[in-house]
């Protein structure tokens, strides 16, 4: 069903409260540690809508703000340099009004995807960060997500909210599949939702925002009836993050629904190249997912267990999966990049501190090798610790 965009801003729903506060949550953790590089920091909405909605409640340039002046206050970091920048087409006098407490933003009037490279094309060396929020999927040309990864930036993230159930709706319409699956989508109210028509112009449209014509052979399937169209989604979810793994070490993605079995209202997709961004946004999509299922469950506590999705959490399957991934590792390994790629592979199913738990139980069985620098602790006695950073490091090999 699609929807008047000026509604939008007049009250903030429930799904834009878990996009936002996935944002904001890994926001803090991001600037403590980037804050350490000593680079600048870009950070830009690419899609920043109003600054506020009607309702009073802060979006996400807002919620950015706050959490980097929150940052720039605590640390011991020296002349950090923090540059934001808000672009929107429609709203950058809004944007004006209501982020005017704040000094030294960059507001700009116009088309992401005709901004984008111009604006990054003087940064080099800088930690970059984009949030590309947009209402449908047209602007998310997947060319400019690999250009980003090449350039001299001394890093670069993203969090995409990329609308995998309409990507797939418009590959039915333009391959001239029947979608069907009314019941899916009743609640999936969607702004300036994209439309296209069955020619080859729109086929290309579709693969420019793929990266690559890979979506093809699931629609195919999907008209051979081998899957449904909730498993297509998902299917074009995985194929998608695999597709951005070709520029980014590390992709992530977080469904968020708003009934549980219902084909996702969005996915949040987080691409790094750093094994450290990706793990903070393991516990945070976490720690997001409970609020997730508090809307799911209208407030009832769910009787099960449930991954990010809303698979039924088996500790056996999460371990099994957990030593197929080490094992593939036979010579001495960082365990962050470990840890980080087994998350790619299969999928923010559990914490951090559950792979940690089970790798503790293979060294124990003798099956895990784990080197640890130091290795003594201050008193001299042998180090227990599974943490990768700068003063603890740990390398995992598996024995089998
Ligand atoms: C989903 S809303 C963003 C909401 C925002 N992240 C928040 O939390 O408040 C999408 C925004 O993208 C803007 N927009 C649409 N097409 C655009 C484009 N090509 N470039 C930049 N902004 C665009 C719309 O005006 C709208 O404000």
């Amino acid at each position: 069903m699609a929807k008047q965009n000026h509604d939008f801003f007049k009250e903030k729903k429930p799904w834009s409260e878990v996009k936002d506060e996935l944002l904001g949550c890994y926001l803090k953790p991001y600037l403590q540690k980037i804050l350490h590089t000593k680079h600048p920091v870009v950070y830009v909405d690419c899609f920043a809508g109003k600054g506020v909605f009607e309702d009073g409640k802060p979006g996400s340039p807002l919620i950015a703000l706050r959490t980097m002046k929150e940052c720039l206050e605590q640390t011991k970091m020296e002349n950090c340099d923090i540059q934001p920048y808000f672009i929107d087409v429609n709203y950058a006098e809004d944007l004006r009004r209501n982020l005017h407490e704040f000094t030294r933003v960059n507001i700009v009037s116009g088309r992401y995807e005709e901004q984008i490279t111009g604006m990054l094309s003087s940064k080099n060396g800088c930690n970059v960060f984009l949030y590309v929020d947009p209402y449908g999927i047209k602007a998310l040309d997947c060319s400019l997500f690999d250009a980003f990864a090449s350039q001299r930036f001394n890093s670069i993230e993203l969090l995409i909210n990329m609308n995998s159930f309409g990507f797939i709706r418009e590959g039915c319409r333009v391959l001239g599949v029947k979608f069907g699956e009314d019941e899916f989508m009743k609640d999936l109210v969607e702004y300036d939702s994209t439309q296209l028509t069955a020619d080859e112009k729109s086929k290309n449209a579709l693969n420019k925002i793929a990266g690559g014509n890979y979506w093809i052979d699931i629609i195919e399937k999907k008209r051979a009836g081998e899957i449904t169209a909730y498993e297509a989604e998902a299917e074009f979810a995985n194929a998608y993050c695999k597709r951005l793994r070709e520029s980014y070490a590390y992709v992530l993605n977080m469904p968020l629904r708003i009934k549980p079995g219902q084909v996702p209202k969005y996915r949040m997709i987080h691409a790094t190249n750093h094994p450290d961004g990706a793990l903070i946004m393991v516990d945070n999509i976490f720690g997001r997912w409970e609020l997730m299922q508090n809307i799911q469950n209208e407030g009832q506590q769910s009787l099960w267990d449930e991954g990010v999705e809303n698979e039924i959490v088996n500790e056996a399957e999460i371990e099994a999966k957990v030593i197929d991934h080490i094992s593939q590792f036979t010579s001495l390994t960082r365990m962050n990049p470990v840890i980080a790629d087994f998350y790619c592979i299969c999928g923010v199913i559990c914490r951090t501190k559950t792979v940690k738990e089970i790798y503790k139980k293979l060294e124990k069985s003798g099956k895990l090798e784990v080197q640890r620098t130091p290795s003594t602790t201050a008193t001299g006695r042998a180090s227990t610790f599974f943490a990768d950073e700068k003063k603890q490091m740990t390398k995992l090999r598996w024995r089998g």
